[in-house]
C-alpha cells in the first residue's frame, strides 16, 4: 500500500513523541510531572456543560448541520458581539465569520484555501509546529522567519529576502505567542498590514491566547489594525480561555474572500460543528468572562512560583506577558536538549525543548502553567534540589 510522499516530509508531532516518552516512564513506575503541554486541567465551567447537555437532547441537533455549515448564525452573531465588545471591531456574521472545529483545523484549511503547490509560506521560528505540518500537507514550502529576543520576538519584515517575499503567498503569525509568550503591539499590527498589502501575502493571524495576559498587558486583535480585513484573517479559539480544549470550537474572522475559500474547503471536508457545542460556546462567550479572570489569577500565581524557583537556581529573566507558557533561558553552558534531558532523567519533570519549535528556539525551554498547583510545587522542589546541589 502506498503512503503519500507529502506525509513523509512531516516530522513526528512534538506532543505525540513527548506523550510516548512520558507513558513509557510511567509504565516503569516513575512519577512523571509534565510541564510540557498547554492543556488546562481545571474543568470547563458547569454552565457550559449544562448548555451542551440540554441542547444535545434536541433531535434537531442530531442531524447534519448542512443549513449552517459556516457555523450556526446564532454562534456567528455571538462572535461578532464578542469582537465588538472586546476590541471595538465590526464583523459581518454572514460573510466575515466562519465557525471552526478548533483553530488548528483553521490553520490547515487556510493553507488549502490559498496556497498552490510550491508556493512559499512564511512562518515564525520559533513557532507552533502545526503550521509547518499544515504547509507541507498543502504542498507549500515553509520559510522560517526568525523571531528573536532582541526584537521582542516579533518578525522584522525588512530582513526577509526580497525574492522570498516575492514568491510567498501566505504567512502564519501568532501573538500572544506560543512558545515565547511575547505579545504584539498596535504599531506592529500596522506594520503587518502594510507588509501584507505591499506583498499580496495572505495573513493568518492565529490568536488562541488572546485572553491569556498578565500584568495589565492589553488585549488586542489583528482586526483592530485598519485594513487588516483586506489582507487576512484571525483565528480565535474557545479552547484556552474557557478550558474547552477537548470540545474543539473556534472561529475564523476577517477577509470575506478568504472566509469563503476556507468555507468551501470545509464544506467538502467536515460538514460543520455539532450544534450543541456551538450553543455551549455561545453560553461561554455570553456569561463566562469571570471564569477567565479566575483562571488568570491561578496562572498568575503559578507564574510567580516558577519565576521564584528559577531565580533561586540562577535563571533570572523578565518574561513577556502573554500565554500560560514561560519561555525559559537554559543555564549557561547547556543546550536546550541537554537541559530538557537532565530535567527528565534527574527529576522526572518534562519540559519542551526550545528547538522543538525551530532552530531559533535553541537556548530555551518552554514550561506550561496548566498543571495543578500541587504538582507544580512538587516539580519546582525537585528542580531546585537538582540545580542547587
Ligand atoms: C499557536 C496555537 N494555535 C492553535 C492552537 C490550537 O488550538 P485549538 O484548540 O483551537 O485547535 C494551539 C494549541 O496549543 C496553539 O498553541
Amino acid at each position: 500500500m502506498q503512503i503519500a510522499e507529502r506525509l513523509a516530509k512531516i516530522p513526528p508531532y512534538l506532543f505525540m513523541e513527548l506523550r510516548k516518552k512520558i507513558n513509557k516512564a510511567k509504565a516503569d513506575g516513575i512519577d512523571v510531572i509534565s510541564l510540557a503541554i498547554g492543556d488546562p486541567v481545571e474543568a470547563t465551567p458547569d454552565s457550559i456543560i449544562d448548555e451542551l447537555s440540554a441542547t444535545a437532547r434536541n433531535p434537531l441537533n442530531h442531524r447534519y448541520p448542512t443549513d449552517e455549515e459556516k457555523g450556526m448564525l446564532l454562534y456567528r452573531k455571538e462572535i461578532a458581539a464578542w469582537y465588538k465588545a472586546r476590541y471595538g471591531v465590526n464583523l459581518n456574521p454572514e460573510k466575515e465569520i466562519l465557525g471552526l472545529i478548533g483553530s488548528k483545523e483553521g490553520c490547515h484549511h487556510f493553507i488549502l484555501a490559498c496556497v498552490n503547490p510550491g508556493d512559499i509560506v512564511l512562518m515564525t521560528d520559533p513557532g507552533y509546529p502545526a503550521y509547518r505540518a499544515s504547509i507541507l500537507m498543502g504542498e507549500g514550502v515553509p520559510y522560517n522567519v526568525p523571531i528573536l529576543p532582541e526584537n521582542n520576538y516579533l518578525p522584522v519584515f525588512e530582513d526577509i529576502p526580497a525574492d522570498v517575499v516575492k514568491k510567498a503567498r501566505a504567512m502564519f503569525l501568532n501573538y500572544p505567542n506560543n512558545p515565547t509568550g511575547a505579545c504584539a503591539t498596535r504599531e506592529f499590527l500596522n506594520k503587518l498590514v502594510a507588509f501584507g498589502r505591499e506583498s499580496g501575502i495572505a495573513i493568518c493571524y492565529d490568536n488562541p491566547y488572546s485572553e491569556i495576559l498578565f500584568n495589565g498587558q492589553p488585549r488586542i486583535s489583528f482586526l483592530m489594525a485598519p485594513g487588516a480585513k483586506d489582507i487576512g484573517i484571525e483565528l480565535t479559539s474557545l479552547s484556552k480561555p474557557f478550558n474547552m480544549c477537548g470540545w474543539r470550537l473556534g472561529v475564523a474572522c476577517g477577509n470575506p474572500d478568504l472566509i469563503a475559500a476556507i468555507s468551501k474547503v470545509k464544506e467538502n471536508t467536515d460538514s460543520g460543528i455539532f450544534n450543541p457545542i456551538q450553543y455551549a460556546g455561545i453560553k461561554a462567550l455570553r456569561s463566562e468572562s469571570p471564569f477567565i479572570e479566575k483562571m488568570l489569577a491561578i496562572y498568575g500565581k503559578r507564574r510567580e512560583m516558577v519565576l521564584t524557583t528559577l531565580k533561586k537556581i540562577g535563571i533570572d529573566f523578565n518574561p513577556p506577558c502573554g500565554t500560560f507558557y514561560l519561555w525559559v533561558p537554559v543555564p549557561k553552558g547547556m543546550t536546550s536538549l541537554e537541559f530538557t534531558n537532565r530535567l527528565f532523567d534527574k527529576t522526572a519533570v518534562v519540559v519542551a525543548s526550545g528547538t522543538a519549535y525551530g532552530k531559533y528556539g535553541e537556548g530555551f525551554v518552554r514550561l506550561s502553567l496548566t498543571v495543578p498547583d500541587e504538582r507544580l510545587k512538587e516539580a519546582l522542589q525537585r528542580i531546585e534540589k537538582e540545580f542547587t546541589r
